[in-house]
């Protein structure tokens, strides 16, 4: 399995660094600013997104910590960081650039995200993997969204902020994903056990993080809704996993923890908006 991870990593670096690696000062066509463009409602999906993002020194951290056995690991956790790190980067700079913020605003946002502390939602690196695979899926989800809006509102510079961004997280569902697969054909029976778990408990890295994140995610339209994240996220990682609905629904049942037997009967984990 040692050799499996291995390569998925290598891929994923060399697709990273070949296809899709993107400079936020290059690639986004800052010329191109349309200040009438940025509303306040997308000055607070943007900020909403960015907070989410700046919590890096957390995720990696910890991502790090578990990678820990696995220096393949290791290179992805660390490739994985400098994408996030462009990530808030790039939604930090159209908030300054576009004057829905300012750089005092936005020191004042820094020192308040960083009063709290991003703590694993799981424990094992295969149950890690698992919720990579759905939170990575519901952000692409969520990014790709905003990019079609963006692009419906004529602004520009955000649809290809969002474009870059999604494909990036696009590529990590991916990578989780081919954990996965690896994980399901060492282990099946105990892998369907931890994906269960974590679709049981699923919720997004700010929810219960960042002050009333479900509030603002439905007040500024930032969020996906429940039957969204069924069908772009949670079956089609099914799909690509081989799982059957069924299968899952057994090993949903078979968590003894609250909120299975719901999820069970209708997987719609805790996505907000
Ligand atoms: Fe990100
Ligand atoms: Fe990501």
């Amino acid at each position: 399995m040692r050799q499996d991870v291995y390569r998925i990593c290598l891929d994923f670096l060399e697709t990273a660094e070949n296809k899709r690696h993107w400079s936020i000062f290059n690639d986004v066509p800052w010329d191109r600013l349309d200040r009438s463009k940025a509303t306040d409602k997308v000055g607070q999906c943007v900020e909403l997104f960015c907070t989410e993002e700046l919590y890096v020194p957390d995720y990696s951290s910890e991502g790090l910590a578990l990678s820990r056995f696995s220096s393949a690991m290791a290179w992805f956790q660390t490739r994985w960081a400098l994408e996030e790190s462009h990530h808030g980067l790039a939604f930090r700079q159209y908030l300054t650039r576009s004057g829905l913020r300012s750089e005092a605003q936005f020191e004042a946002l820094e020192e308040s995200t960083f009063a709290r502390r991003w703590g694993l939602p799981f424990q094992t690196a295969r149950q890690m993997a698992c919720y990579g695979a759905l939170q990575e899926g519901a952000t692409y989800t969520a990014y790709n969204r905003q990019r079609g809006i963006a692009r419906c509102a004529g602004d520009q510079v955000l649809e290809s902020i969002f474009f870059l961004i999604g494909r990036d997280e696009a590529a990590h569902a991916g990578f989780y994903r081919a954990i996965i697969q690896l994980e399901l054909a060492e282990n099946r029976p105990a892998t369907l056990a931890d994906l269960a778990h974590v679709l049981a408990n699923f919720k997004m890295p700010g929810d219960g993080l960042i002050p009333d994140y479900v509030l603002r995610l439905r007040s500024s339209g930032a969020g996906i809704s429940p039957r969204h994240f069924l069908e772009r996220v949670v079956w089609p990682l099914l799909n690509t996993l081989q799982i059957s609905r069924e299968e899952m629904k057994a090993a949903l049942r078979q968590q003894s923890l609250p909120g299975a037997a719901a999820a069970a009967k209708n997987p719609m984990p805790g996505t907000s908006g």
